[in-house]
């Protein structure tokens, strides 16, 4: 049995998720939780809530809340959806938990111990009247390239040229509207990246097996152009981590907070210590997963994310571990993803572009979506979300593969042979062929799975589904019964425990229409089928099974042109 660590990137607390956010992280993330606890391993999966930064400040004033109540609200709602997606984390956390707050200055104090932060004193826009430094998007202009008059300090909206507060025409507080602003000195923190640039690389190149994506990104950035920038960590924001050194004050950073992006990722720590609180568990609970000197040595852990989460977590991250002097797990495999667009354009949150994660739910149960979107998982290349493919493989793989065959082989079991595994006949050749091509095509899905190839692991399930139909049409059981009722028996025996052995491989993808197919089986044997001849005789003759509810419905023409009219504007 291994020890399996694996975290998804922290969805932003401002707003709910869009199904492009959905396969870039935490879908994969569960797929692959799901899959080794199946194998009997000790998992540990940890997402959270990323609860910092302008975005969320600019959320809450919008929503007219304070910033704590709307993200605890925020909160409460992904959570809801990460349960209705069937997510199962053993912990969601939230980045600003009081967890995060000390590990988050611990790593500040030591990495400035080490001589890795340096203090720079820069200008800075403060605002009288709202007494406080001014953030560059806090404050708007007009635009000086094209004169649009909301442009905000860090880029023009209007005609996306990057901007400097100082260029903006007519500056003013986007908090109180002041116009009453003055150009100040003030101290940022910044990590010295570029100190710790060989030991950054030496620990890339040592991942020989990191997929092309991950591998990709992480190289550009630690060489491209002046290569590894040294990275401002704090912000002059009311909401987030006061910077402090350790438990100690640090002087000169009074009123400042961590940047956003400096303590997210510190929250998959934080997030695991948040586990053992909850479950009222001593510390070494959760640091037997991240310190490799108590205990977390013979972890393995694996790490989920978009595209461009990748520099934030092949350099950033790791140059804060690296830094610390201090024995914390690193990742070791690094699953990233591109992009899903939608209906020939990009998915968009800040647009309201796209199906978002409640309005999925609101029409079709967890599990479509889950196929859909895992099936479909821009690995290789970006993807892309249409109505017409989604009822394509809906219809085909879920309801005329799958579903179709759970359907006929328990009713006809049921009306002709009664609600027991029938005990008569033997297994012959056919069965014999079946269980040989079933033998090669599982331990197929357990490479592809091993290795985190979620298409072409979702394309083997879908092959095995479909051996099973095709074994069913040709033994025909219905004709059998006729003749040899013998026969058709040992057909429906075996198809029988086809379908438990269907909702152990496909539990990963299908939680929902898995659970539901063990149920009906009359089973809550998950043991992986590691012996297939055993499994396909694990229901004995005489164990009782019944019909279960179809497992899945068809999607209409009527419904699809309406969803694809729904969802084809904007989301307010
Ligand atoms: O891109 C995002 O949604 C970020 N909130 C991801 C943060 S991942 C990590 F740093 F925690
Ligand atoms: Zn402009």
């Amino acid at each position: 049995m291994a020890r399996i660590l694996i975290t998804s990137a922290i969805p932003y607390i401002n707003g709910i998720k869009h199904l492009g956010n959905l396969v870039g992280s935490q879908l994969p993330a569960d797929l692959f939780a799901r899959y080794m606890r199946a194998r009997g391993h000790e998992v540990m999966f940890i997402c959270a809530t990323d609860e910092h930064g302008t975005p969320a400040e600019l959320a809450a004033a919008k929503a007219g809340k304070p910033v704590e109540v709307y993200c605890a609200e925020m909160h409460a709602v992904q959570a809801d959806l990460a349960r209705g997606f069937r997510l199962s984390f053993d912990h969601f956390g939230r980045s600003s938990s009081q967890r995060n707050h000390r590990l988050t200055q611990h790593f500040a104090g030591r990495l400035a111990e080490n001589g890795l932060i340096a203090e720079v004193s820069e200008k800075q826009v403060f605002s009288i009247d709202d007494n406080r430094f001014l953030p560059d998007r806090y404050i708007t202009g007009t635009c000086p390239n094209c004169g649009y008059e909301a442009a905000r300090g860090d880029q023009c909206e209007n005609c996306t040229k990057q901007l400097d507060p100082t260029d903006l025409i007519n500056p003013r507080s986007s908090i109180s509207g002041s116009t009453n602003l003055e150009v100040r000195e003030t101290k940022h923190l910044y990590l010295r990246q570029r100190a710790l640039k060989d030991k950054l690389e030496a620990w890339i190149d040592s991942k020989t097996d990191w997929p092309i994506l991950t591998t990709s990104i992480a190289k550009k950035w630690l060489n491209d152009g002046d290569g590894l920038q040294d990275r401002g960590i704090t912000r002059d924001l009311y909401w987030g981590i006061p910077v402090k050194k350790g438990s100690e004050d640090w002087p000169g950073m009074e009123g400042k907070v961590f940047y956003v992006w400096f303590d997210a990722p510190i929250e998959y720590i934080a997030g695991t210590a948040e586990w053992a609180d909850a479950n009222g568990l001593p510390d070494a609970a959760w640091e037997r997963w991240w310190r490799t000197d108590k205990g977390a040595a013979d972890v393995t852990y694996y790490q989920f994310m978009g595209k461009d989460n990748v520099p934030f977590h092949t350099l950033s991250f790791p140059a804060t571990i690296l830094g610390s002097g201090e024995p914390w797990k690193l990742v070791d495999y690094l699953k990233s993803f591109n992009y899903l667009n939608y209906d020939g354009g990009q998915f968009s949150t800040s647009q309201g572009r796209g199906v978002f994660m409640d309005q999925a739910l609101s029409i079709l149960p967890a599990d479509y979506w889950r196929w859909w979107l895992l099936s479909h998982a821009p690995e290789n290349s970006d993807s892309e979300f249409t109505w017409d493919n989604f009822q394509a493989s809906v219809n085909k793989d879920l309801a005329d593969v799958l579903g179709n065959f759970v359907s006929r082989v328990t009713k006809f079991a049921k009306s002709k042979l009664g609600e027991t595994i029938p005990a008569g006949g033997d297994f012959g050749p056919a069965e014999a062929a079946l269980i040989t091509d079933l033998s090669t095509r599982i331990r197929d899905y357990e490479t592809l799975m091993a290795q985190m190839e979620v298409r072409k692991a979702a394309a083997e399930l879908r092959a095995i589904w479909v051996i099973g139909n095709e074994y069913l049409q040709s033994a025909a059981p219905w004709s059998a019964v006729k003749t040899d009722p013998a026969r058709a028996e040992a057909i429906v025996r075996l198809s029988l425990n086809l379908i438990r052995v269907y909702a152990i491989l496909s539990q990963p993808f299908i939680p929902d229409a898995a659970a539901t197919m063990m149920q009906a089986m009359g089973s809550d044997d998950w043991s992986w089928p590691e012996d297939v001849p055993a499994a396909l005789n694990a229901l004995p003759a005489g164990h009782h099974f019944t019909v279960p509810e179809n497992l899945f419905r068809k999607i209409t023409d009527e419904e699809r042109a309406d969803w694809q009219q729904k969802f084809s504007g904007v989301r307010t």
